[in-house]
């Protein structure tokens, strides 16, 4: 086994302390399995059940902190304390096995496109007619604001109650959090807008909060991660730089987080243009050992699982986690042979795919990034 390999699946310890037992984190993925008030169901659980030894560390799909950021119809949802019974469930399953459970959090902001249509608007740090929308959304009020991050911070409380081991913020994707932060997206004129501190103040404040109920309420060794794009450029329009980007990930490790996670969908050693290193190597150097760095996109083999820990110290796997639901259990057992790396009619039975995602991957206007191997599903 080379030396990457070995790694990959040896334990690391998180800034907190605690420890996770391999370097390969399942990938947030929205796996539309939840009823339509996302509330866990029997596939949501068999879906991570069958995945409890595919990494060390489980993140679920995103869930929503307030319903009025509903982006998918059979998302899950921490908006309620209804939820805390059936997401105790799920961190349940996922740790089965000694993997560690992490919710991802979120509110769409201007994307929640299932609130629109429940509710006839959508807020949004501002209302600006995008191009990309059928719809403009409606300009938060400082109210909104302090309730929205109150908001995440009730959302950990619940997920704590659940029994998970962490939550993971989600401040990528161009949801809100991003949105405050995007200067094409928020035009404000208050604290919560204009210059670059400016912008970075409602993430941070939702950092702060989540920060201060983990402290009252959690174990210490409950883990934050905060999950960020690297940059966000719209044609001529910069939302945010990749420099940029780097102060709020300092300002975001100086709140003391367990991990940041890159959000890419290129490649794992994708690069700032200009630059001979990767975004995920300038990470890490930003962060200098405070907190572990977490890198993905386009690892589907054990051999482009050990390349992408040059580029973090934790590889996380999206899809080939929907294909290969032993990978890190493969590595470990140096079964790496037998490490699929595309869906087939053969395996599908096994894999616990909830219905609709399957329905989503094999529609016809599917956005979603390809599925190796799907067309023999067709
Ligand atoms: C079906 C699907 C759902 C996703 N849902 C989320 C999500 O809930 N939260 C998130 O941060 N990213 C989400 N993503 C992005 C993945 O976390 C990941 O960044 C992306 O798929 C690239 O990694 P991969 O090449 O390993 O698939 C989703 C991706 C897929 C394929």
């Amino acid at each position: 086994m080379s030396i990457n390999l070995k790694t990959l699946v040896e334990p690391l310890i998180l800034r907190n302390g605690a420890v996770i037992q391999s370097r390969i984190a399942m990938a947030p993925m929205v796996v539309e399995g939840s009823t339509r008030d996302g509330v866990v169901s029997q596939q949501d659980i068999d879906y991570f059940q069958t995945r409890s030894n595919v990494a060390g560390l489980i993140i679920t799909g995103a869930a929503v902190v307030n319903e009025n950021g509903r982006g998918f119809n059979h998302q899950l949802s921490v908006s309620d304390d209804k939820h805390i019974k059936g997401l105790a469930n799920l961190a349940k399953a996922i740790k089965g096995n000694g993997s560690k459970a992490i919710l991802q959090i979120y509110h769409c902001g201007r994307e929640a496109a299932v609130a629109y249509a429940a509710l006839g608007e959508v807020i949004a740090p501002s209302a600006i007619d995008f191009p990309f929308l059928s719809y403009v959304p409606r300009e938060m009020t400082s109210g909104e604001i302090d309730e929205i991050i109150k908001d995440f911070g009730h959302a950990t409380k619940r997920a704590i109650m659940a029994g998970f081991d962490g939550i993971e913020i989600h401040g990528a994707n161009h949801y809100l959090i991003q949105q405050f932060f995007s200067a094409y997206s928020n035009h404000r004129i208050d604290k919560w807008g204009g210059s670059l501190k400016n912008r970075m103040n409602f993430p941070l404040a939702v950092v702060e909060e989540v920060k201060s109920v983990v402290e009252e309420f959690a174990k210490k060794d409950f883990i934050i991660g905060y999950r960020f794009s690297p940059q966000e450029i719209h044609g001529e329009n910069i939302g945010y730089s990749f420099e940029d980007v780097l102060q709020l990930v300092e300002e975001v490790i100086k709140r003391k987080v367990d991990y940041v996670h890159l959000s890419i969908f290129s490649n794992y050693d994708a690069q700032p243009s200009g630059t001979s290193e990767s975004f995920g190597q300038l990470v890490k150097k930003q962060a200098n050992g405070r907190c572990a760095v977490l890198i993905i996109s386009n690892v589907f083999s054990a051999a482009d699982a050990a390349k992408a820990l040059a580029h973090g110290d934790i590889v996380a796997i999206g899809r080939e986690a929907l294909i290969e639901p032993e990978f890190a259990l493969k590595i470990k057992e140096n079964r790496i042979n037998e490490i699929a790396c595309e869906i087939s009619k053969e395996s599908f039975p096994g894999l616990a795919l909830p219905e609709k995602l399957t329905e989503w991957y094999l529609s016809k206007n599917c956005v979603l990034p390809p599925l190796p191997g799907l067309d023999s599903l067709r």
